[in-house]
């Protein structure tokens, strides 16, 4: 491997710095070159390319987002766009790629690999959480304590005002955003899409349970069922008046932000280890920590085999808002 082609691609996360950071400065460190590609797919198509030194990546790894930007592309859905993408690589003699993003990243990174001689690695870099093969994303643990850190707040004035918040946080299709935030939060009952009966929970709580709480806070991941928290808190109000029900969108302050350092040493690990693995000669896979080691999964496990809600998570939130 003589020039590794990076790039971020899909929704950012917090902690992708970090770990562009890794790449780069592992591949100096072996004497590999490092050709940044902005706006992932985009711009493989397109050719936009730099080339990036040690002086690139200094002083990002405290910084969200991510500096070699992002898009969703949709001209590499197609198997021109993906041509003329290979093309461009060749010409600036770049020899492997490691990809830092979610499934839609990884979906794009297995077809190219399959289609073109040039190896492939991912990074798990997604707020969401839902990939296989890692026990964590990079980002999810910024986003996480974002919301616990909104929800303490609005948790204030739910309390001032003897009010019910149903708060809505990311998740497209995945609710473990709100599973871990519900336990942390404190929340009354979590509304997330693996789970159907979680409003028949939620109506069976308000009808039957403690009536002397002064204010109640609901999570409920924006892919859940139900229709978004706008709905969720139309039908609470019609079902039950008497409570003073407000509705919060938490939206992209998620994805933003300094990484935490649990983020930032994943990512760092996750950047080395790709590297290495590419030395190796591994293909094909993502690089993603399970039980604090390092582990390789092949991109289609790591995108088809989200993880599981552990059910047990459900039923703390219901003992514990008791
Ligand atoms: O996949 C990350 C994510 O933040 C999801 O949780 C959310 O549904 C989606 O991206 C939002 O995407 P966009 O920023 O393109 O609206």
């Amino acid at each position: 491997i003589k020039n590794i082609g990076l790039y971020t691609s899909g929704g950012d996360a917090p902690g992708m710095n970090a770990a562009i950071r890794a790449v780069v400065r592992t591949a100096l460190y072996y004497d590999i070159a490092v050709t940044g590609i902005i706006r992932g797919y985009e711009g493989m198509i397109r050719g936009d390319f730099v080339p990036m030194h040690r002086k690139s990546v200094s002083n990002i790894v405290q910084r969200g987002g991510t500096i070699l930007k992002t898009a969703r592309s949709e001209q590499f859905k197609t198997a021109e766009g993906r041509k003329i993408a290979y093309e461009n690589l060749k010409k600036n003699n770049i020899d492997a790629l490691i990809a830092i993003g979610g499934d839609g990243t990884f979906t794009g990174a297995k077809i190219f690999g399959q289609e073109f001689d040039i190896p492939v690695l991912g990074l798990p870099g997604t707020i969401d959480n839902d990939l296989a093969g890692t026990d964590f994303t990079i980002g999810y643990d910024t986003a996480i304590n974002t919301v616990v850190d909104a929800v303490d707040k609005i948790r204030d004035t739910a309390e001032s005002h003897d009010r019910l918040f149903i708060v809505e946080v990311m998740g497209r299709d995945s609710g473990l955003i709100a599973l871990r935030t519900g336990i942390a939060a404190g929340a009354e009952a979590i509304l997330i899409p693996e789970n159907k009966t979680g409003m028949a929970g939620l109506f069976d709580r308000l009808e039957n349970g403690r009536k002397d709480k002064t204010s109640r806070i609901i999570i409920a991941a924006e892919g859940d069922d139900a229709g978004g928290a706008f709905e969720i808190g139309r039908i609470i109000t019609e079902k039950f008046p008497h409570y003073d029900t407000r509705v919060s969108i938490l939206g992209h302050i998620q994805r933003g932000g300094k990484p935490t350092c649990m983020d930032r040493v994943l990512a760092s690990r996750v950047g080395v280890a790709a590297v290495e693995a590419l030395r190796d000669g591994r293909s094909g896979e993502m690089v993603g920590v399970i039980h604090n080691e390092i582990s390789y999964t092949p991109f289609d496990h790591a995108i088809k085999h989200s993880h599981e809600i552990n059910a047990k998570f459900l039923k703390i939130v219901e003992i514990l808002s008791l």
